[in-house]
């Protein structure tokens, strides 16, 4: 009997904080922020909704002014105001005042269109950039301004699948070149997830050569 009624007591004490919590957790959508800033502070610039990272929720204030974070930078309430530098997946291309965003306000790209990997996770204050994934046999629709990476955000990053002809296999840079002309020296990058040999095609793209160009498919 004390036992079902720990467990009731524990049970409701758990979904009430969970709940408190999820409240707690967001920060009003971009509609909401204004309306929630007047309710509040009277007047908008004051209102600021800022992660507390002592307890790792959102807390809401009105006095604290109106302050700015440089590029690559959010505000957050570490017993003051205080800054941090953008999480992974986001970046502050230019300055965040206070009363804007909780957050850094960029999205990075995700690289995940149709054969598109990353190319670099880029910073606090840049996008990442995309590539194509030559090793299975994907080439930019439209050749990037840099060459060998795209940003996402300037230009299309799009890929398509290239088919190579019968022992060419397609190179870093994007070229089919015959197996007997791979040189292992390349002004793009080589994707470092496997072991390509320096000399000669990759092991697995002879093995595919035997087969009929085409009709293989992606790994
Ligand atoms: C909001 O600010 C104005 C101007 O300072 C003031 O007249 C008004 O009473 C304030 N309203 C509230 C609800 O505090
Ligand atoms: C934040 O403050 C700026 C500068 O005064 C103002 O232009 C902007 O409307 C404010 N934004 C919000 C959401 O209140
Ligand atoms: C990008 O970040 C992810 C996750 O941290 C990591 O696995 C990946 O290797 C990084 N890619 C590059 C090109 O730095
Ligand atoms: C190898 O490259 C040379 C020089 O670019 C070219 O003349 C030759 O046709 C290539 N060989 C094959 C098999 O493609």
């Amino acid at each position: 009997m004390a036992c079902w009624y720990c467990l009731c007591v524990g049970f409701f004490r758990i979904t009430f904080s969970l709940f408190i919590q999820a409240y707690k957790l967001n920060c009003p959508s971009l509609p909401q922020w204004k309306v929630r800033g007047y309710g509040l502070c009277n007047i908008t610039l004051q209102y600021t909704c800022l992660l507390n990272t002592n307890e790792n929720e959102y807390n809401e204030h009105c006095g604290f002014g109106l302050n700015v974070a440089e590029p690559g930078y959010k505000f957050v309430i570490s017993g003051r105001l205080d800054s941090r530098r953008c999480g992974p997946d986001r970046f502050q291309p230019f300055s965040l005042l206070s009363n804007i965003s909780s957050r850094c306000v960029t999205h990075k790209s995700q690289c995940n269109g149709e054969g598109q990997v990353v190319y670099s996770n880029g910073t606090t204050t840049n996008d990442r950039a995309c590539r194509c994934n030559y090793i299975n046999n994907f080439v930019f629709i439209k050749k990037p301004k840099a060459g060998c990476n795209c940003e996402p955000t300037q230009e299309d990053c799009s890929c398509y699948h290239r088919v190579c002809p019968v022992d060419h296999f397609l190179t870093p840079d994007y070229q089919c070149v015959h197996f007997s002309n791979w040189t292992g020296v390349f002004q793009c990058p080589e994707i470092q997830n496997e072991k390509i040999p320096k000399n000669g095609a990759p092991d697995r793209n002879i093995c595919l050569a035997k087969s009929v160009p085409g009709i293989y498919k992606r790994i």
